[in-house]
């Protein structure tokens, strides 16, 4: 491996994790709120800065037609391919680059709007990251970034599997996530970056229906996996536990997002 592994595994990623993340990262109504304090408008030009595989990034591109056009940036190429294929399916003007970042690879002042959703736990730097999203934005332009924070994720599944989740969980994020706590992070980086206006907003869904198994599925128990800290006879026990406290009624998951905005001078 080349890179650490918050980065390569964002670089190979097989094809069931790509049908694990087209469900993960599907758009849903329930972000709409997320996506309020963009501001979007007809002829804007948006950035949508690791766009995965494009939902969110269309539904963008959806709210700045008639004129305006949004591109995302991603390391995977596999997501830039297949983002770009829905573009041209649905008749949307957004393009999609295959690029690591930090740097971004767009001149100053470019974009009117810049968004970056559960991207910047993973880069190498966010700080750096943050100050090419101020960069690339265009005075009197917005920046938005939507962040969770691990440690402030809440998991029940059973009473008798709370030490053995908390273990999953921080294999998980040992390796996986370069920042885990970026939500709380995200205010005085957007400060440091010099945005003005910032506000934060966090919102805290409770999935009780087991909708976040994919995400632990795909990602926090693969991660878990490939840490080398946890047997696989564990992980199968937890990811039973899981499954069992969803049909009993008694799992219980939030991971907080926290909404960040600042407007560019
Ligand atoms: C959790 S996904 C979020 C995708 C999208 N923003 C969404 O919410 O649907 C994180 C994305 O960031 C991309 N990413 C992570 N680190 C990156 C880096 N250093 N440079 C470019 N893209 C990166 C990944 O490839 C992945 O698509």
């Amino acid at each position: 491996m080349s890179e650490p592994y918050y980065k390569q595994h964002w670089v190979d990623i097989d094809p069931d994790r790509h049908s694990a993340y087209d469900q993960i990262l599907a758009f849903h109504p329930a972000l709409e709120p997320l996506l309020r304090p963009l501001d979007l408008k007809p002829g804007l030009r948006v950035l949508d800065v690791g766009s995965g595989p494009g939902h969110t990034t269309l539904e963008l591109a959806r709210r700045v037609a008639p004129g305006g056009k949004v591109t995302g940036v991603d390391i995977n190429a596999e997501f830039v391919a297949r983002s770009s294929a829905r573009a041209r399916d649905a008749k949307l003007d957004a393009t999609f680059v295959n690029s690591s970042f930090p740097p971004l690879p767009f001149p100053d002042n470019s974009f009117d709007r810049v968004w970056c959703k559960n991207v910047l736990e993973y880069v190498d730097s966010a700080a750096d990251t943050v100050a090419e999203m101020v960069r690339v934005t265009a005075p009197g332009g917005v920046v938005v970034a939507v962040d969770s924070d691990w440690d402030m994720i809440a998991l029940e599944t059973a009473p008798d599997s709370r030490e053995r989740s908390n273990r999953i969980l921080a294999a998980s994020k040992a390796i996986a996530i370069k920042e885990p706590r970026i939500g709380r992070q995200l205010h005085g980086l957007f400060r440091r970056a010099g945005l003005n206006q910032i506000k934060v907003e966090i919102f805290a869904g409770a999935d009780t229906a087991g909708r976040s198994l994919p995400m632990l599925k795909a990602s926090f128990a693969r991660y878990a996996r490939d840490s080398g800290k946890i047997a696989q006879s564990e992980l199968d026990q937890w990811l039973a536990d899981v499954d069992a406290a969803v049909a009993n009624g008694s799992y219980f998951f939030v991971l907080p997002q926290f909404v960040v905005r600042g407007v560019k001078n």
